[in-house]
């Protein structure tokens, strides 16, 4: 029972990872909790520790997600202990992995679906509902960088993710002209169970990973902001973002296979990923000032479309030379992160020159 005039956040998936995380920053910042999820030693023990640091008082709904009715159930208890939920936070989440087609089992992709996409809908409906009937409230929902790009041997987890973005970013519209705010959450691979239970520990992608406290602070600054979304972390998970939305998807499915392979596999390739995004951000540079000549040139006079044809052969000209230069690293292979870095960098800065030189 919550009995402390304070503010009620509803956390789902509060047990372990970036939802204990969260659960952590509400507490501390006096929020009363709700927290769901299976495990409810591990609920009741945090809402034991939150009383006695923070003297916030938390409900426990022990509840499997992915069952049929999850979401209203939940919503029934919180509506019968009469508690008002003023932030709702949809984490609970779960991954799969092995190829679509004969590794993977149907029955545990139905119940990710279930608890991923229909629960999160179902539960974002029913709050969002008496949000905005009040005009005030705040949802965060766990999406993925995995949102933008395809993710092989990870496909039905990925476009579950994708779902949750884009359906995110389609309530902040709606909800524009009221004070309540919707916040998508795209972290990139971080260091929680996550991968373990998808049956994906041995991947390369677990050997380079967010911490999820960071991830837990971003996204809170974030959602008390009201921003639509917040991809957590530094500057290279920014850096994934714009390269998943400039690089031609077929190429961004296979560098994210690469990530997804067994550790060690192809010890050769150790670098090759982080070698292939700098490769995707030199690409996406060279898009860039093929985009802007074409702006440029779409508005100008017939004497200057001579000009920019004239610049814009230039421009293939410097991207055919920045393909083989960073196919050339690429081949004779980058021994470490840093010249990835730094051959990114110079593509970039050759792309910035162009576009530079072509709209002189
Ligand atoms: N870790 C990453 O690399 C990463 C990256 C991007 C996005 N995400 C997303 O972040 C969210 C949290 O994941 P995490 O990384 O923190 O993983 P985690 O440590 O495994 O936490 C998952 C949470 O979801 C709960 N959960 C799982 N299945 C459930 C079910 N059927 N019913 C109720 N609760 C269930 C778990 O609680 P119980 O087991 O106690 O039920 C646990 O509290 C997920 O939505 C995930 O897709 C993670």
């Amino acid at each position: 029972m919550i009995t402390k005039e304070s503010k009620t956040a509803l956390i789902t998936g509060a047990s372990s990872g970036i939802g204990q995380e969260l659960a952590n920053l509400f507490a501390k910042d006096g929020y009363n909790l709700v927290l769901v999820a299976r495990s409810t030693d591990k609920l009741n023990e945090l809402g034991g520790r939150f009383w006695d640091e923070y003297g916030v008082e938390t409900v426990v709904i022990t509840k499997d997600l992915s069952e049929e009715d999850a979401a209203r159930d939940v919503y029934e208890q919180v509506k019968a202990k009469d508690i008002k939920v003023d932030i709702l936070v949809n984490d609970a989440g779960v991954g799969l992995y092995g190829k679509f087609a004969n590794e993977t089992d149907w029955e545990k992709e139905k119940a990710l679906i279930h608890l991923n996409v229909l629960t999160t809908t179902l539960l974002t409906k029913l709050f969002l509902n008496d949000m905005v009937a009040r005009n005030e409230g705040k949802i965060l929902n766990l999406a993925s960088l995995a949102s933008i790009t395809p993710m092989p041997l990870m496909a039905v987890y990925a476009a579950t993710k994708a779902y949750v973005y884009n359906f995110t970013q389609s309530l902040v519209n709606e909800l524009k002209d009221t004070k309540v705010t919707v916040t998508a959450l795209l972290p990139n691979a971080t260091d929680t169970d996550f991968f373990n239970k998808a049956g994906a520990s041995n991947t390369k992608v677990t050997e380079n990973l967010d911490d999820p406290a960071v991830v837990a602070k971003d996204a809170y600054n974030a959602l008390m902001k009201g921003s639509h979304k917040v991809i957590p972390g530094g500057l290279g998970n920014k850096a994934q973002e714009i390269m998943a939305y400039m690089a031609p998807q077929e190429m961004v499915a296979g560098m994210m296979r690469k990530t997804m392979e067994p550790k060690k596999e192809h010890p050769a390739e150790e670098n090759t990923h982080k070698a292939a995004w700098a490769w995707g951000i030199g690409l996406a540079a060279v898009v860039i000032a093929g985009a802007a000549v074409a702006l440029a040139y779409s508005n100008s006079s017939a004497y200057d479309k001579a000009r920019y044809r004239y610049k814009a052969g230039k421009l293939k000209s410097g991207a055919d030379a920045t393909y083989e230069d960073v196919k050339d690293s690429l081949i004779s292979g980058l021994n470490s992160v840093k010249d990835a870095v730094s051959t990114a960098k110079e593509v970039v800065a050759k792309a910035r020159e162009t576009v530079a030189s072509a709209l002189a």
